[in-house]
Parts: C-alpha cells; structure tokens; sequence
C-alpha cells in the first residue's frame, strides 16, 4: 500500500550537513513544489527562510522516505543530545520518527517482527515524556497531518508512557512494553481495508466501530510474530473493552479487564476526542474529560479514570501515586 507518494517531514528534523541529498518538496493550495532536488544540499539559508515564511513541514518522496528514516533513527541519539536544538523540536524530531516507524507497519506489516527497532524509539519517547514538563506539546505539530492513524498511535503511546510514568513505578521493560503495545494498538487495521488508512475517516470510523475486528487481528499478527510481550498483546487486543463488558471483542467486565487495557482505552479516547477529524473540531482537553466522565461506569472505570484524569489535568505535573505499590499492580 504505497499509495502515499509524499510523506511530510518536519522541519526541524532537516538538520544542515547531516540531511541526506533527496529531493525536498513544499505543499500549495494541495500540490507539492519542488523545494529543491537531490544534487543541491539544504543550507542553513534554506532553514532560516522557511523558519521565516512558518513553514512547518517539508515534503519528499515516498520511495525516498527509507534513507530519511535511516538517517532520523540513527541520528536519534545526537540529535536528541544537541543544545541548539530546543526541547519542542527534539519532540517534533522524536514524534515524527515514531509516525515514521508506524507508517512502516503499516504498508509492510511484516515490519512489526522489526521489534528492536520499535523498542529502541519507545525507549526514547519515554525518556523525553518522563523528563519534559510539555512533553506532549509537540505532539500538535505532527497531529496537524493528515495521516490521522500514524500519529495518532504515536500519541496514544506518548501519552499512555506520560499516565504509566507518572501513576506506576514500572521498570524500563515493562514501560517498554506499554509502549510498544500503545504504538502499535491499532495495526490490526491494515488487514481490513486497503483504502481506509488512506482517508481522513480512519480514526472516525475506529471511534464508530465500524472496523471492530481491528483489536483482534492486531493481537493475531502481533502474537503470531512473536516478538511482543504480553502487556503489550494485551494493549491491542483489548483498547476496545468496556468497563460494563459491552466492548469487544472479549466483552470483558470491570476489573477482568487489565490495567494497561482500561488506561489504553482512556487514552485512546482522549486522543481521538482532543485531536482535529473530519467533522470534529479538537476538543479543549478539560471539554474531553468532562464529556468522557459522563461515561464513567459504562465505559470506564471510576477508579481509573480519576487516576487518568489527575495526571491529564495537572499536564503532567502530578507525581507517582504511593498508594499503588507497584508489585500490587498488575499491568
Ligand atoms: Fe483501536
Ligand atoms: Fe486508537
């Protein structure tokens, strides 16, 4: 399904010197524009002048995405490090390679056996969600694509990662595996629809359960490539369960559902609700949370989404809740 001939790049992902030669494009009114082509190199001239004109996003070729990939993951690590790089961008840089990474899945989803390099950005989103105050911030830059269900699986996980942070004391592996699971929650689409990842309605119609097989099928391939862990099988197969049992597609109830499941669900839906759709405006987060409490008791956990809400609504200022000692919490 390589049907996306352009995928857009942030710009502060296109560093001076290091960016590799390919062609860069820019977005008008719908068509793309040659920016420049493979043979010139991109200056720090050209940074400044798009920085000044509010360009936010470049544009390359789809077949050339795989060296653009290459050169973010492995230039993660410095890119990350630099002092003149400021922390919102190092988030655009991070959240995009991750949408990156997903957009991969999805048109190769034999990729998903690729699990190091999945755990080696979720090791990274989670450092920067643990360490940055506005960690979700830079998450609107990427969400203003139109690719809905790449980054919104990148936000379900960095958010998944800021609620597991800070209301659990998970060790790294565990949080690993949040992560992984949170990243690739909704995979299973790609087995149900070759053009629905390829239009706008995608996460409208996940929210409408139109596609309900997804949860199940994601848990079939994941478990079937084995390289997954088990709190991270249970985020896909169950982020649709509902607290009265009426999800699916277990139809689990109250507490039978895991942990990590009901706060996929919470995040899940806070996401969807906060992000701009076809036909739906973004939410403030407070209008989010005051609609979602409403379903408190048919879709949600009381318990849980109290605990969900504290740390939302503090922006990720709340601290770790002593009262859940973490060898009592099953994930
Ligand atoms: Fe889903
Ligand atoms: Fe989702």
């Amino acid at each position: 399904m390589k049907s996306r001939f352009y995928r857009p790049l942030s710009l502060a992902c296109i560093s001076p010197t290091y960016f590799p030669d390919i062609a860069l494009f820019v977005r008008n009114s719908g068509n793309y524009i040659l920016y420049k082509n493979h043979d010139r190199k991109f200056t720090e001239a050209d940074q400044h002048r798009l920085a000044r004109t509010n360009t936010q996003f470049l544009y390359v070729r789809s077949g050339d995405m795989d060296v653009v990939t290459e050169y973010l993951e492995q230039n993660l690590d410095t890119l990350l490090a630099r002092d003149d790089i400021d922390s919102g961008a190092k988030g655009t840089i991070l959240y995009q390679t991750a949408a990156n990474y997903v957009t991969d899945v999805f048109d190769e989803p034999g990729k998903t056996a690729d699990i190091i390099r999945c755990r080696n950005l979720i090791r990274h989103l989670m450092k920067y969600v643990a360490g940055h105050e506005d960690a979700l911030k830079a998450l609107q830059a990427i969400t203003s694509q139109n690719y809905y269900i790449f980054t919104h699986s990148v936000q379900v996980a960095a958010l998944m990662m800021l609620v597991h942070d800070r209301l659990f004391n998970l060790n790294q592996d565990e949080m690993t595996d949040v992560g992984v699971g949170s990243l690739l929650h909704d995979v299973g689409l790609v087995f149900l629809s070759g053009n629905l990842l390829d239009t706008p309605e995608a996460l409208t119609a996940i929210e409408y359960h139109k596609v309900k097989q997804h949860a199940q099928k994601g848990y079939e391939h994941l478990s079937a490539a084995g390289t997954l862990g088990e709190v991270s099988l249970t985020i896909v197969r169950h982020h649709h369960e509902k607290y009265d049992g009426s999800g699916y597609p277990a139809g689990l109830k109250g507490d039978d559902i895991p942990r990590s499941a009901q706060l996929a669900a919470l995040c899940d839906t806070y996401c969807a609700m906060t992000t701009n759709r076809p036909k739906h405006t973004a939410l403030p987060g407070k209008e989010a949370l005051r609609i979602m409490e409403d379903e408190v008791g048919s879709s949600f956990s009381p318990e849980m989404f109290e605990r969900f809400a504290a740390v939302v609504e503090r922006k990720g200022k709340a601290r770790k809740l002593s009262l859940i000692p973490s060898h009592t919490a099953a994930p």
